[in-house]
């Protein structure tokens, strides 16, 4: 699955800054990727998430990366310090998302990510390579623009693309916008800055979406071991809602994007697994909604026969790419799992994305 002929750079240590670290998709992303470096901090406010990160990525260190503090609030001497070459980020969303306000840079959650593209022409040691990942209506904002011009003034090289998982053969949609930016005389192979790319450039992967491309089943990526009555969707959810939710069984080739609403709301927040695959759950709801409020039984009972359930936080961590050994602290709910993975990225989109990235 994972493609490696990109392997020019491989022997150089980077030495890499994540920001919004969450719970840590960048550097198993870079880990991924088969780049060697360290990641010498990792900045996040957010106390659920950075509990995640620790219990996973900080097992083996000497000392905490993990650093509590929201970004802003630190001084360009104190990033200098770090010496880094890469940074990697995926900003808050709030301020870009199309269902939102859509204030862009008047947004407070933009803050700190401006202060970062505002530092970059201050730094003594600005970094060699960035990777930011944002959701798709960012490209439309005054944030983009503000980021184009900045790393122009600062010349870089940069290339800005759409890529959702389903290009890699993944069966779940996150189409998400990513900016790759490189310190001149460097340059971004096959880029074209006056474009936006919806492939990965000199990738095995490198084909926009079409008909012949072979996705893998969601069975894939199902466990065995899932205690059905604690995933399970409660039957009162399913009379009422059950047209809402987005169903897929384990031999469909796709999924909706799991977001930090999902097991909370119904609708748009990610697909649910329909277990028993001979039913046609469209059927069974119809009757159960022709019924009106006068329910019959025989119909009612129908339901349960569809065996439904959410995915299991950690099937989510798998199609979204986070390796076998990831897995959460024992007082993080399941609420706070699903919400937190929902804020993440797919760690095999942005892994090919950083190959490209620091491939010279
Ligand atoms: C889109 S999520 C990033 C997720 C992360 N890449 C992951 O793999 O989980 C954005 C993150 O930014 C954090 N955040 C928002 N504003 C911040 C700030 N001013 N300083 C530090 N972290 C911030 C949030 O807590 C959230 O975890």
């Amino acid at each position: 699955m994972v493609n490696n002929h990109i392997d020019q750079s491989y022997s150089e240590m980077h030495r890499i800054l994540e920001f919004y670290s969450g719970i840590g998709g960048m550097q198993y992303a870079f880990q991924l990727s088969n780049n060697s470096g360290d990641i010498l901090a990792a900045f996040d406010i957010n106390t659920v998430a950075n509990s995640v990160y620790k219990h996973n990525l900080e097992k083996f260190k000497k000392k905490s990366i993990v650093q509590q503090k929201s970004i802003e609030s630190l001084s360009i001497s104190y990033y200098d310090s770090f010496n880094a070459n890469v940074w990697l980020m995926s900003p808050p969303c709030q301020p870009y998302t199309r269902t939102g306000l859509h204030k862009g840079s008047s947004d407070l959650r933009a803050k700190s990510f401006l202060f970062l593209i505002d530092m970059l022409s201050k730094m003594s040691s600005p970094p060699t390579y960035i990777l930011i990942e944002n959701v798709k209506g960012f490209e439309e904002s005054d944030t983009r623009n503000t980021l184009v011009t900045q790393l122009k003034n600062c010349n870089y090289n940069y290339q800005e693309l759409f890529i959702t998982p389903v290009q890699l053969g993944i069966p779940n949609s996150r189409l998400r916008y990513y900016m790759l930016a490189k310190k001149q005389p460097l340059i971004l192979k096959g880029s074209d800055r006056s474009k936006i790319f919806y492939h990965i450039p000199c990738s095995s992967y490198n084909q926009p979406l079409s008909s012949d491309l072979i996705i893998r089943p969601i069975d894939d990526f199902l466990h065995d071991d899932v205690n059905y009555e604690k995933y399970s969707v409660p039957n009162e959810t399913l009379i009422k809602y059950g047209k809402l939710f987005d169903i897929v069984k384990p031999s469909s080739r796709r999924s909706c994007c799991f977001t930090k609403g999902y097991y909370h709301y119904v609708e748009a927040t990610g697909s649910i697994i329909q277990l028993s695959e001979d039913l046609d759950s469209d059927k069974v709801f119809n009757k159960v909604e022709r019924k009106g409020s006068i329910l019959e039984q025989e119909n009612i009972d129908l339901i349960p026969r569809l065996k439904l359930r959410y995915f299991t936080e950690n099937e989510i961590a798998s199609i979204m790419g986070f390796p076998k050994e990831f897995s959460f602290p024992d007082e993080i709910t399941l609420k706070q799992r699903y919400r937190v993975l929902g804020n993440s990225i797919n760690v095999i989109v942005v892994s090919e994305l950083i190959k490209y990235l620091l491939s010279d």
